[in-house]
């Protein structure tokens, strides 16, 4: 069965981010010129993915405005002779076909993929999570939804952390199968550093088989006094085999400010328009 769907939670209040996130979403951050969410939703769409089914809460309209069709814009752009902008907003609209719904209570990340459950049916579903941009050939979600083509088993996105980041993530043990492949058994969520079973982490690419819905509701209050989405995969794991993939590319945690600002300097370097000048620039101001 194909992976069509995919689960993107973007209700936090991003906190980390005060002020700057107080009247607007996280999710709409740029990386130059594009937002965290355009990232994410990229990621899915490069796998195949046909519908993004978000999970919102009060002050994301954003979101929604930035992935519909903004007529008084086209119109202002075609006015100005501005064609090639109106076809360029135009793909945003077009990438997929996108579903809203409201996580009314932050109750943590299992609760909110678990608010998808109708919306996802019987069909195996990606979840992403727009903190974790990676760059990479081929996109953190393609390369899960490989696995998950082959195996017909839920895989998890994993990136080996230092042992002084390992209380910030989701963390897991389990058997090499082969290289950078693992077949998972211990799943904790954020734990201390010295009870930590391994420094291999989850970072925010999932492929589930829809069987996590049925563990997402049975699970209780977890670390942080929330709904843990690791702690329904470890009770998962009890029934199905999960496995792990360490991510080719490089990733960057957008989700606090040195990984964001680092994210910015490297895409601005990569940004065909303004690399050359920016470049030129930051030499300047690392000599001073
Ligand atoms: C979430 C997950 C965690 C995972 C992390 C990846 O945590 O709960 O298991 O390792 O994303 O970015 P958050 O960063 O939302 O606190």
């Amino acid at each position: 069965m194909k992976v069509k769907k995919a689960v993107l939670p973007v209700a936090g209040f991003g906190t980390r981010f005060l002020p700057a996130t107080k009247s607007s979403s996280k999710e709409m951050l740029p990386l130059v010129d594009k937002p965290l969410i355009h990232y994410a939703v990229e990621d899915a769409v490069k796998a195949g993915i046909e519908q993004i089914i978000f999970i919102t809460g009060r002050g994301k309209r954003a979101i929604e405005d930035y992935f519909d069709i903004s007529f008084e814009l086209e119109f202002h752009l075609k006015f100005q002779g501005k064609e090639e902008l109106v076809e360029k907003m135009r793909e945003i609209s077009n990438m997929a076909d996108f579903v809203y719904i409201r996580q009314k209570e932050p109750k943590g990340l299992g609760h909110a993929v678990l608010r998808a459950k109708d919306v996802v049916g019987s069909e195996p579903f990606a979840v992403i999570l727009a903190d974790d941009v990676i760059e990479a050939k081929r996109s953190g979600t393609q390369q899960l939804v490989e696995i998950f083509e082959k195996y017909h088993c839920s895989v998890i996105g994993l990136e080996e952390v230092s042992p002084e980041d390992v209380s910030s993530y989701g963390i897991v043990a389990g058997k090499e199968i082969e290289k950078g492949m693992f077949k998972l058994d211990t799943f904790v969520e954020k734990p201390p550093k010295d009870k930590a079973p391994s420094n291999t982490a989850i970072i925010g690419r999932y492929v589930f088989t829809p069987a996590i819905f049925e563990e997402l509701e049975k699970t209780k209050v977890g670390t942080k006094g929330e709904i843990q989405l690791t702690d329904a995969i470890e009770s998962l794991s009890r029934k199905e085999v999960i496995y792990g993939k360490i991510l080719e590319g490089k990733r960057f945690d957008c989700g606090n400010k040195l990984g964001f600002l680092k994210a910015t300097v490297e895409f601005a370097l990569h940004d065909k328009e303004i690399n050359s000048e920016f470049e030129k620039y930051l030499k300047e101001v690392i000599k001073c």
